[in-house]
């Protein structure tokens, strides 16, 4: 973080409005521990200019979280932030489903919980490459999905020319970028990657990913970052119309 002051926070992302991806339900994967720190999470987010939020957490054999249990959760928290001043909308619950060989055997794989307008968060492994799912990525569409691949800068194995990112483009797949990314959080190569697949057009959606303070305090440090100043005046993202 070097001299960043917490203080230097800027709310760029004001014109986002909406953050679609973000592990801020306590105690439910490797995000958010309880609710006290999901609220300063959510104080930062309101601070850098974000109005609405959904929560995602993991669908994925290391969390087996089931969309009843995560939905009654969800209605709790909801509940206990409304005694919170000046924080974002929190709109909904969702999740970031991993796509492996285990996904479509998950019980209740019909119940998935979807964003609005029937997005479904999805990643792969970060380390497998042998698992690219187009007949799942298929099957979703075929059922009037739309798949939204998280954070595809991450992948060691995918950049923004491998054959496997241009057929996903061309049967729909939407694509997320993680914001710190960009700032360099996950290093340099994910950083370079990211703004690539943005200059090429490919990117519909920004997503925080946060998961604890530490993302909120980074999130607060990339409000500072003028590479990415410049590149959310010159490019349109769909996150507003969640
Ligand atoms: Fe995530």
């Amino acid at each position: 973080m070097g001299l960043f002051s917490r203080n230097s926070i800027f709310p760029i992302y004001s014109e986002l409005v909406t953050d679609m991806h973000c592990h801020l339900l306590p105690g439910v994967d490797d995000g958010s521990h309880d609710i006290s720190e999901t609220v300063a999470c959510l104080k930062t987010m309101a601070e850098v200019g974000f109005k609405k939020v959904f929560f995602t957490p993991h669908f994925q054999a290391k969390y087996p979280n089931m969309e009843d249990d995560i939905q009654q959760r969800f209605a709790k928290l909801k509940q206990e932030l409304s005694s919170y001043p000046n924080l974002p909308e929190v709109a909904a619950v969702s999740g970031e489903y991993r796509f492996d060989p285990l996904f479509a055997r998950r019980p209740g794989v019909d119940k998935v919980v979807l964003l609005p307008n029937n997005m479904l968060l999805s990643e792969f492994s970060l380390h497998d490459s042998n698992y690219m799912p187009f007949d799942t990525f298929m099957a979703y569409l075929d059922m009037h999905y739309t798949p939204i691949l998280a954070h595809p800068e991450r992948y060691p194995y995918l950049g923004p020319n491998s054959p496997e990112i241009k057929k996903m483009k061309d049967i729909g797949i939407l694509f997320q970028i993680n914001i710190l990314s960009l700032d360099g959080f996950y290093g340099q190569v994910a950083m370079e990657k990211g703004f690539e697949y943005i200059e090429k057009g490919y990117v519909e959606l920004l997503g925080t990913d946060m998961h604890n303070t530490s993302y909120a305090n980074a999130l607060a440090h990339s409000t500072n970052n003028r590479r990415i100043k410049k590149m959310l005046k010159s490019h349109t993202f769909m996150n507003n119309t969640l």
